[in-house]
């Protein structure tokens, strides 16, 4: 299965910061926001992966990650000139997509928790898509899916002024290569844009869309204003603190997939030691 993270769009909710940089380019407390969805695929079991961003940032984030063989894994880049949607992943994707199935998240959102990447490695190469639910507080600023009495989906809404559940879909997505044709089918939301939720719907329509429900001790961010942000960055700090390791190190996710070895991660390292990252790596070498 292969991988897209959306890496596009203008920021413009966290305006000045964003004039200049890409969003995903930021910080999240020690390291680019876009380390934790290629972390989280990378867990997932996804080597190959499409970073797809806008075209002032893709030589930025090419210089930042490569192409991927530091890492074991194969990574391409490509634009999105205007914002046109979530959706809009699959057009820019077709060719990299090619024959296979194919999972999106979206470069501004943060996964955590233990049992999180086997429940996403389980749910590799779909029949039909598969969309996750998340209970949050105020699922309005949200996709919303409604599960009925034996947990399948019911109806989803992008946006809905009165929610029909809590559960709000988090930005990570997997279908299987049909998806291709039914963005073909997709027309222009009122916001202009090839909405995602109307992706699951086609999927819905034809019995194909299934859920998985993460639990409480799943964390989910997201990052897309200045408050949320910042709650990202404590959340990491504290967690990493407190445990002394770290969420969404790319490198790490490497090694420990077996995507890379001991010597590939300690050269790695060698160029981060002065921040503490680099220490921190050497020490995973040291802990197996
Ligand atoms: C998008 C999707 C929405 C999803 C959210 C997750 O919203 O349209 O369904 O729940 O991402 O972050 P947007 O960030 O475009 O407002």
């Amino acid at each position: 299965m292969k991988g897209i993270i959306l890496a596009g769009g203008s920021g413009t909710r966290l305006y000045p910061m964003t004039i200049a940089l890409s969003k995903q380019l930021m910080p999240v407390y020690d390291k680019p926001m876009i380390y934790y969805p290629l972390a989280t695929l990378m867990r997932a079991g996804i080597r190959e992966v499409l970073i797809i961003t806008t075209p002032r940032d893709s030589g930025l984030f090419q210089k930042l990650l490569g192409d991927g063989s530091q890492l074991g894994c194969r990574f391409e880049y490509a634009v999105q000139s205007h914002p046109r949607g979530i959706a809009d992943a699959f057009n820019i994707g077709r060719l990299f997509i090619g024959e296979d199935n194919v999972a999106l998240i979206l470069g501004d959102n943060i996964f955590y928790g233990s049992s999180l990447h086997q429940q996403l490695s389980e749910r590799l190469n779909p029949d039909g898509g598969v969309i996750f639910a998340y209970h949050v507080n105020n699922p309005r600023r949200y996709g919303v899916v409604n599960l009925d009495a034996t947990g399948q989906v019911d109806s989803i809404e992008e946006k809905p002024e009165n929610p029909r559940s809590n559960y709000a879909i988090p930005g990570i997505y997997f279908y299987d290569n049909e998806v291709l044709d039914i963005v073909k089918g997709i027309q222009p939301s009122h916001r202009g844009e090839l909405e995602i939720t109307d992706v699951n719907k086609a999927y819905l329509k034809m019995g194909k869309l299934h859920v998985s429900v993460l639990d409480r001790g799943t964390a989910w961010l997201d990052t897309g204003t200045v408050s949320s942000l910042m709650q990202a960055s404590q959340f990491v700090e504290v967690i990493e603190n407190r445990q002394g390791q770290k969420i969404g190190a790319i490198e790490e996710a490497a090694f420990e997939m077996g995507y890379i070895g001991e010597a590939q991660l300690r050269q790695l390292a060698e160029p981060l030691r002065s921040s503490g990252y680099g220490e921190y790596l050497l020490s995973l070498i040291q802990h197996t």
